[in-house]
């Protein structure tokens, strides 16, 4: 294993071995009002969307995670029988270890063999930054093609690259690359924070690119800043060690990302709400305050790892969950659900 493989590897195994997740989940300061008369039955109840020009039988993505390493392929075979199974959008991890070493592509590639309404091929905005536009081209080229996506994610991780003891916190020029990549190819982009949210003056510098849409990745959820003090600790780095304590609770909760960045962009560009949604309740909770999907990262990854039936049981109770909400408040499908009237104690 390289070093970039043992990272991968070592990402999963923190994140579900240690608890990692941000000292305060702010999804319990949202509540959906209660309807006692929902008017509906809950079989009428339709919980289908179009996100992206995809229809998907439920409003929900399983974020990008993994891949990379050997041990990822079996993750993204279990997830992506998931995401077919439901229907629902499903990303990678980052491919930049399958752009340096291609024996190590089918760990990303192994979903294309599942149909899945909406896949999402991944790269770092700290590697994009650093390719030349011939190099850019190439690379963007490869990775979607790897595992035949339908949209293409740009992650921003500057936290994590700044904790990271061999992190590249390299983000000049960052808006240039994305624009040659909206330009040069034929495929939605999604700009996607990683845990520490986006405002909405972000959001509306990135609003006047060609994008698709924004996964705001807010504050709530797992913390890499977390996952690489733990790394660093592993690795008798103190400098790192303490950065990652420092910054363990660091960016913007995701309910409040997801409210300024819709506020600015909204029938604009779709969003995504990702970042410690834990539950099809907080499913809901997210489309209520402005997402068109929600993000699952960890509370699938967990089970994904336990093996396939832990994984379906998890998903269905999401799907059950989100449904449950949606009758109580009387909303019969997610556009109803949009409207739904919230309570925020943020
Ligand atoms: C082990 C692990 C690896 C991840 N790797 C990536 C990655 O390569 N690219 C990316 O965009 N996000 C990555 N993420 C971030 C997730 O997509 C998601 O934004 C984040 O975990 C917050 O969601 P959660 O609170 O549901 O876990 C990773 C998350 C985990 C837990």
């Amino acid at each position: 294993m390289n070093q970039t493989e043992r990272r991968k590897a070592e990402h999963v195994d923190i994140a579900i071995n240690e608890d990692v997740r941000a000292s305060y989940n702010f999804w319990d300061d949202v509540r959906l009002i209660h309807n006692a008369l929902p008017e509906i039955d809950i079989d009428d109840i339709d919980i289908s969307t179009r996100f992206l020009e995809k229809k998907l039988k439920a409003p929900i993505i399983i974020s990008g995670m993994t891949g990379g390493y050997r041990g990822g392929k079996k993750i993204n075979e279990v997830l992506a029988k998931v995401a077919e199974n439901y229907q629902i959008g499903m990303g990678v991890g980052s491919q930049r270890s399958a752009l340096e070493n291609k024996s190590l592509e089918d760990t990303y590639g192994i979903i294309k063999d599942f149909d899945i309404p909406l896949k999402i091929a991944n790269i770092g905005a700290s590697q994009i930054v650093r390719w030349n536009k011939k190099e850019l081209i190439r690379s963007i080229d490869e990775i979607i093609k790897m595992i035949d996506a339908d949209a293409l994610a740009i992650c921003l991780n500057f936290l994590q690259e700044i904790i990271q003891p061999e992190g590249e916190a390299y983000a000049k020029g960052c808006m240039n690359s994305i624009e040659i990549i909206t330009k040069e190819f034929d495929i939605p982009v999604i700009v996607k924070e990683t845990g520490a949210g986006i405002s909405g003056d972000v959001a509306r510098r990135l609003a006047k690119l060609d994008i698709s849409a924004i996964d705001v990745g807010g504050y709530g959820g797992t913390s890499f800043a977390a996952i690489e003090y733990y790394r660093a600790k592993k690795m008798n780095d103190w400098l790192y060690e303490r950065l990652g304590k420092t910054f363990w609770d660091w960016g913007i909760p995701t309910p409040l990302s997801l409210i300024e960045v819709a506020d600015v962009v909204k029938d604009k560009v779709e969003i995504i709400a990702t970042g410690g949604i834990r539950n099809g309740l907080d499913v809901a909770k997210a489309i209520a305050l402005g997402a068109d999907c929600a993000g699952i990262a960890y509370v699938i990854l967990k089970q994904a790892v336990r093996g396939l039936d832990s994984a379906m049981r998890e998903m269905h109770a999401i799907i059950e969950e989100l449904r449950s909400a949606m009758f109580l408040v009387g909303a019969k499908d997610v556009d109803d659900l949009k409207s739904a009237e919230v309570e925020l104690w943020i």
